[in-house]
């Protein structure tokens, strides 16, 4: 058998990969939602400045390590200091857990996929579409079953032939149909029953303009805490995936143009996705329409699609087309970061790890699947919203265990290994490392006390 190369061919590859793993669902609809709900442009402001101060460090530092120890997470952590294997093994753990239920989602999005392509979008448009959909007990894990069984034969295909290869295809045709979408929704207008115009450039100004009316100090600190843990949900670090991709980078490669380009590409997504969404839906359903969580995505666009009438089919199968690029170049990257750490901890080759991990996960997929409908039960989480399955799995791992491992990681390479651990792999070539010591403030005082405060907040420690 061939041996297949474990190298990325080059910066684009690499870039076009990373960037893969962090455009996700959280792009394109947690952060417009997020945008709408907390003051529109006075969120986007404050979250500008965090992926330039707060992201950056972390994405450079899970970058670094990756390419620096050529190793994936728990390898990665050891070799560092072999005291601090704990914290490789609890990176290891968060993409094990996001997999049992980003299969799911994958699963539902290539459903209306399928529902707008065979002319199906009127029926998707009904009020309870969506929730006779997810509660049926067989639909929604045939369809996560077939997401997981397509990202399964990428990352079986190797890091080169299948991931590469796929993202490089994937994510430009993305970025293409988000600014046509996003192009269209700012153009809409529509006057409803009572009579009132409302058009897609007050619906884009709303979005923009930043809402200080009603901003107390308690709500500003909301806003910043939402848009920190939005900031490292979406650029996928902090989980060990972004350690697995740069361990996968060529020593050549100038990561510090690779990472502006990511955080160019994942932020560029996320705004456009709310210049995409938010016109639309307040086009035609006013301020009222942004739902939360999945119901935007699977209830209330939708309908903002059939409100555009026929256009609207075809915006709708651009939409889920590009949402399913999305989520599947997100989800290759938890399943290769899952991989890798298991080929390193059981030496066993590609092929075989991926056939196990399948199994197991689509074994695990479908029991989340059916988290609405035979295994149907509701906790109250301890930052008080209301979760079934799939939010529990959601919650220890982004909201528990991510800022966590974050705040550990930066103290180990902030006060063990020292920031010069990470300047140092980033000058390897030479290059000239520009917010050196933006990175070393962040990296040693500011990331840690922000993540012990976002971990207090969403454990709910803290109000
Ligand atoms: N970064 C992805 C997004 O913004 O949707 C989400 C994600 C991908 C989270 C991969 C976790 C992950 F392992």
């Amino acid at each position: 058998m061939e041996k297949k190369s474990n190298h990325f061919s080059g910066q684009i590859g690499f870039v076009l990969v990373a960037a893969g793993s962090a455009v996700g669902v959280g792009n394109l609809w947690r952060f417009p939602y997020l945008a709408a709900k907390d003051g529109g442009g006075l969120f986007l402001m404050l979250y500008l400045i965090l992926v330039l101060t707060f992201g950056f460090t972390l994405l450079v530092s899970d970058i670094a390590i990756g390419r620096r120890t050529q190793q994936s997470a728990i390898g990665a952590y050891t070799t560092m200091n072999p005291r601090w294997k704990f914290l490789g093994i609890l990176t290891f753990i968060v993409p094990m857990l996001i997999m049992t239920y980003y299969t799911v989602i994958g699963g539902w999005i290539t459903k209306y996929a399928v529902v707008y392509l065979t002319g199906q979008a009127e029926q998707a448009a009904q009020d309870d579409y969506f929730t006779s959909f997810i509660t049926s007990p067989v639909a929604p894990v045939v369809f996560s079953l077939l997401f997981m069984a397509v990202t399964a034969l990428i990352v079986y295909n190797g890091v080169e032939g299948g991931i590469e290869r796929v993202s490089r295809c994937m994510m430009p045709i993305l970025l293409v149909l988000v600014v046509v979408i996003a192009v269209y929704s700012v153009t809409l207008r529509h006057t409803d029953a009572s009579g009132q115009l409302r058009t897609g450039i007050d619906g884009f100004l709303y979005y923009l303009t930043p809402q200080f009316e009603g901003l107390t100090v308690k709500r500003f600190f909301q806003i910043l805490l939402d848009a920190m843990s939005q900031l490292f949900f979406s650029l996928s670090v902090s989980m060990g995936i972004m350690i697995t991709y740069g361990s996968y980078v060529k020593p050549e490669v100038n990561l510090n143009t690779a990472v502006r380009q990511i955080e160019f590409f994942d932020t560029g997504v996320a705004l456009l996705a709310g210049a995409m969404i938010i016109p639309a839906v307040y086009v035609f359903s006013g301020t009222e329409g942004m739902s939360a969580g999945p119901s935007l995505m699977f209830i209330s666009l939708p309908k903002v699609f059939a409100a555009m009438g026929k256009a609207g089919v075809v915006v709708g199968i651009l939409f889920f087309v590009s949402a399913i690029f999305a989520t599947l170049t997100s989800c290759i990257s938890v399943l290769e970061s899952i991989t890798a750490n298991c080929m390193a901890i059981f030496h066993t080759g590609r092929e075989k790890t991926v056939l196990v991990l399948s199994a197991i996960y689509l074994a695990a997929s479908a029991v989340i699947s059916l988290g609405y409908s035979i295994f149907y039960f509701e906790v109250q989480l301890p930052n008080g919203s209301t979760g079934q399955l799939l939010d529990i799995m959601d919650y220890i791992s982004n909201s528990v265990m991510m800022p966590f491992i974050a705040l550990m990681s930066t103290i180990l390479i902030g006060w063990i290994m020292t920031p010069d651990y990470i300047i140092e792999e980033m000058e390897r070539n030479g290059e000239n490392f520009h917010r050196k010591k933006l990175y070393r403030v962040m990296s040693r005082y500011v990331v840690p006390v922000m993540m012990f405060a976002l971990f207090l907040q969403s454990t709910g420690m803290i109000g």
